[in-house]
């Protein structure tokens, strides 16, 4: 059995936070389902599955769902649902009134009453669509985008940005009591639990989007009749959700910046023409050029006005194909750089085996807590540069540096090494591992620009670490781990428990790993016989993307049996003051 920390918050038994996911907190949820008696197939048109739906009506009291009657809703059924709450991926989770089973839907919106279809049953739940909303959530808007209904990226444009913030807070609230089993009535949780940072620019805040070419436009339902063959069906867009070949044609994005939106809208323009030659790239056949076009957006440090890189990624290297599109992009002021990527394989990656310059400079600079960072078509820089600068500064303060050079900094998936760089002028020395080898000659070249000489980037696959790991460096203070969304490996987390830094900054890009690993480090794994060491003393939510279902989390842990080594502790202030008299302390 793991040892529980005794002043860490109290562990609560394990349980598969789906099934146990809580009745709605607000009593005007009520939780009617009707079920139609005839399931429809999925082929049937909305309509028709509506009209023949034959329904009963079962409403129970949510906080009471009764064990013995049961009710298991069948591919095809059309469910009068209320949405309770988002999970992860901003998916609605609505339950059926009798059993508590779970059923997911896009689109919905806690609080919203509406008619969905089962269209997949996935083992503890069931997936459904939205078919038609009968009572709206109170504080539904109208999407600014128009193509915000379809478009897999700004699933939340249509509700109110205060109670988007709302809901994520809420999510990782559910999230850290259910996965990561800390009890909300514990006292110490509401100081921990702090209130997510909203983002105060809510449209124009991404500075890298990828668009698709395709051949196959992918056209809503209802606006089908519209379609035509031919060059028509060319498209360059966005992915439709849940189809890798069908690309939904976007001519704007309000994610983006607006020159870099003029660059897509003077491409889209002219790509078609069918005197240029040029063909999208066709995930089927594999015959085609033109495969994604990615927009970066910096910033020249010298005048702070915006400075664009295009990236074209094409099947082959042909450049005089792009010529005419390199042309158009060139008599947009604010591009400096124009690069091809040139991606031979059968896969979706923007990545290519060769890169060439078509046009200017072969990287943009950005500014990040007062550094300089070069990047290049293919490096990992954090998308919404104005909110990094509110994450950066968190995780500055959770770090808590004494600034007297003494410091061990590990920055552990440090991509470009940005969070490490930012650190380094204040601490000893900062050892940055990732897996990408071009993140981290990004990373040397980033410490060498802004006169940084005591940062070491190394590359590495953590997943894959083994006895070896944290021979090629001193004993950190400060461990910095910012995983992508598996959140990370078990091997990583044994390490860390055995390393015992006395803290870990654990930044989060998927609350529900996050959840789960800070319940490893601080409450162990019983079936692995692992015991945790850490006290989690705050957990921040930042909201780094608004409209998406995306929720950044940076966790401060502090190790529990060095507490008295801790920075927090008045003893150690003491210890700390009397070291400037004593040269052993
Ligand atoms: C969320 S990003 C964080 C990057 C960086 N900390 C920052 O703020 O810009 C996660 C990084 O982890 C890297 N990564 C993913 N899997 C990894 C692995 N198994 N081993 C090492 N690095 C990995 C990715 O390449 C990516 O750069």
């Amino acid at each position: 059995m793991a040892t529980v920390p005794a002043f860490g918050l109290r562990r609560l038994n394990s349980r598969q936070w789906l099934h146990t996911f809580r009745p709605p907190p607000s009593p005007s949820l009520s939780h009617s389902v009707s079920c139609s008696a005839s399931p429809s197939s999925l082929e049937e048109s909305e309509e028709d599955t509506l009209s023949n739906a034959a329904t009963t009506t079962v409403t129970t009291n949510p906080n009471n769902y009764s064990k013995t009657k049961s009710f298991f809703p069948k591919r095809g059924q059309t469910l009068e649902l209320v949405c309770e709450t988002l999970a992860f991926k901003g998916k609605g989770v609505c339950k059926t009134a009798d059993s508590g089973f779970v059923l997911m839907c896009d689109r919905a919106l806690p609080g919203e009453r509406f008619l969905g279809r089962v269209t997949r049953k996935k083992g503890s739940y069931a997936e459904v669509t939205k078919l038609k909303t009968i009572t709206p959530h109170m504080d539904a808007v109208e999407a600014p985008c128009e193509y915000a209904p379809h478009c897999g990226g700004c699933k939340a444009q249509n509700l109110l940005y205060e109670a988007q913030v709302r809901l994520k807070e809420q999510q990782v609230h559910e999230l850290v009591v259910h996965v990561g089993k800390f009890s909300s009535k514990d006292p110490e949780f509401i100081s921990i639990m702090k209130p997510i940072v909203p983002c105060d620019i809510q449209f124009n805040y991404r500075n890298k989007m990828e668009f698709s070419f395709g051949d196959k436009k992918w056209v809503p339902k209802e606006l089908l009749q519209e379609q035509r063959e031919g060059a028509d069906d060319y498209a360059l867009g966005l992915h439709a959700p849940g189809f890798f070949d069908r690309v939904l044609n976007v001519d704007k994005c309000l994610l983006q910046s607006e020159p870099a939106n003029r660059v897509l809208a003077a491409i889209q323009d002219y790509w078609r023409d069918p005197q240029l030659g040029l063909s999208p790239y066709n995930c089927h056949s594999h015959l085609g050029f033109l495969k994604h076009l990615m927009l970066r957006t910096g910033r020249d440090v010298r005048t702070g006005l915006p400075e664009l890189m295009v990236n074209f990624v094409t099947s082959s290297y042909k450049p005089e194909l792009l010529k005419p599109l390199v042309e158009k992009c060139v008599a947009i002021p604010e591009v400096v750089s124009i690069m091809n990527n040139v991606n031979t394989s059968v896969g979706n990656t923007s990545v290519g085996e060769e890169e060439y310059t078509l046009y200017g400079k072969s990287t943009i600079t950005e500014i990040l807590r007062g550094l300089t960072f070069q990047i290049s078509a293919n490096s990992f820089f954090q998308t919404n540069t104005h909110q990094a600068e509110v994450l950066y500064r968190i995780i500055e303060e959770c770090a808590c540096l004494k600034g007297d050079d003494s410091e061990i900094v590990l920055d552990l998936f440090c991509g470009t090494g940005t969070i490490g760089l930012t650190l380094a002028k204040r601490v000893r020395h900062v050892y940055g591992y990732e897996v990408v080898p071009q993140a981290i000659s990004d990373a040397r070249r980033n410490a060498k620009l802004n006169g940084i000489c005591n940062a070491s980037f190394v590359q590495g696959d953590l997943n894959k670490i083994d006895d070896n790991f944290g021979k090629g460096f001193p004993k950190p203070d400060i461990v910095i781990s910012d995983p992508n969304r598996p959140g990370m490996h078990i091997k990583l987390i044994k390490y860390l428990l055995k390393l015992k830094a006395a803290r870990i900054i654990y930044v989060s890009c998927n609350p529900a790993t996050c959840a789960r690993d800070i319940d490893y480090l601080c409450h162990g794994v019983t079936e692995k016989n692992i015991e945790g060491c850490y006290r989690l003393r705050s957990l921040q939510p930042v909201d780094m993307f608004p409209h998406t279902p995306h929720t950044e989390c940076v966790c401060l842990l502090e190790l529990v049996d060095s507490r008295l080594l801790s920075s927090f502790h008045p003893y150690i202030q003491l210890l700390r003051f009397s070291s400037q008299f004593s040269p052993l302390l």
